[in-house]
């Protein structure tokens, strides 16, 4: 079997980032939202992105034009019938995970694969939701996906060798490095990068030093391109909480356990970059400014 067309449930931060991926590496994509104003939103957001790669000279006009047309947006979930993989990168939660996958499966092809891009919620059970177990893998990718390299394929003990393959083919077409790992909540990457975060929340709770100078100390101390305070908001605040929720519920380690600053922030509507609000105040995107209403 080869991939041929590809579907994307979800047109956000990641829905589109992978899409527009997709597209950009040649695949017809079907992408879908719950409504045309988050569908256009998602769409705005991938031709920003191809502009800044004809700006780099990374891509030309023609390319970015091809690439649009290769994406087919959609309300529909029926016009993902035809594809040969479809991934979903809708909210993190388990409930609406296996809610849509039940749907999936009954809508694509016997043969199709399908995929999640969770970042912590066990695959295999996700799998469950479906009569496809051994057609079946995460494939995570990372934000910003136009710019990151890295793709983790994820196997349960139910995926068949053939659809691995697939999988770690399909994130190096997408220009990704993959990386193959078994289903355990976090896989490599975010069951490292969780605790280190919520630690950053817990530090800033306890006085060791504010928003900026903990950014500071991680982007110059160590390197890292952005501090863990500007990299929750990169993620999503609401996100990062839900995957710490379900480490937590996974491990019952106190290393993941979700800092009530964490929680309350998602119920003010302190998202991140998405909401405007997060650790940061992006009024001037690109002068954000610390909240100060956190300090
Ligand atoms: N598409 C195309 N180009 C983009 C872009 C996008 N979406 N976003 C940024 N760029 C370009 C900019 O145009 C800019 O180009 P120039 O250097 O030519 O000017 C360049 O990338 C840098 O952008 P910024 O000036 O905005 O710089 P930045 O530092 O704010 O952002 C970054 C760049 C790639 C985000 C970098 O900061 C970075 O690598 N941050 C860490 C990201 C990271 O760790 N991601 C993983 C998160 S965890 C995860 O994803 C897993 C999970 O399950 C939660
Ligand atoms: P997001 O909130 O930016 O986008 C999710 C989108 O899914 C929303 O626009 C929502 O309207 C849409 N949606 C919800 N239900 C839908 C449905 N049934 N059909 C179509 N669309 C639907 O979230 P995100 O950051 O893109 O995260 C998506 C997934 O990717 C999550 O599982 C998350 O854990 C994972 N992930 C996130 C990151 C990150 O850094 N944000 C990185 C890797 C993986």
């Amino acid at each position: 079997m080869e991939i041929h067309k590809v579907g994307v449930v979800g047109c956000g931060l990641m829905g589109s980032g992978i899409s527009q991926a997709a597209a950009v590496a040649g695949f017809p994509t079907v992408v879908r939202e719950l409504s045309q104003e988050l569908l256009d939103r998602g769409l705005a957001s991938i031709a920003r992105s191809l502009a800044k790669f004809v700006e780099k000279g990374e891509l030309t006009a023609v390319e970015k034009a091809q690439a649009l047309g290769r994406l087919q947006p959609t309300l529909a979930l029926e016009d993902f019938a035809d594809c040969d993989l479809v991934v979903e990168a809708i909210v993190e939660n388990l409930d609406r995970k296996k809610e849509l996958f039940a749907e999936l499966d009954r809508i694509v092809k016997p043969e199709a694969i399908l995929a999640s891009n969770t970042s912590s919620i066990s695959i295999t059970e996700l799998m469950t939701a479906t009569r496809r177990p051994t057609r079946f893998l995460g494939l995570h990718f990372f934000n910003p996906v136009p710019l990151m390299k890295l793709a983790e394929v994820v196997r349960t003990v139910a995926t068949e060798p053939e659809v691995v393959q697939l999988g770690l083919d399909f994130a190096r077409r997408l220009g990704k490095t993959p990386v193959l790992t078994t289903d355990r909540a976090g896989f490599i990457v975010n069951r490292l990068l969780i605790p280190y975060l919520v630690d950053a929340v817990r530090a800033l709770q306890e006085g060791v030093g504010t928003i900026e100078d903990i950014d500071q100390g991680m982007k110059l101390g160590c390197n890292h391109p952005m501090g863990p305070f500007a990299l929750m908001d990169l993620v999503g605040v609401d996100t990062t909480c839900y995957i710490t929720e379900i480490l937590f519920n996974e491990f019952r380690e106190s290393r993941f356990a979700p800092p009530p600053l964490l929680k309350r922030m998602v119920l003010a509507g302190m998202c991140g970059r998405k909401s405007g609000k997060g650790f940061y105040d992006y009024a001037d995107p690109k002068n954000p400014k610390v909240n100060k209403l956190l300090q």
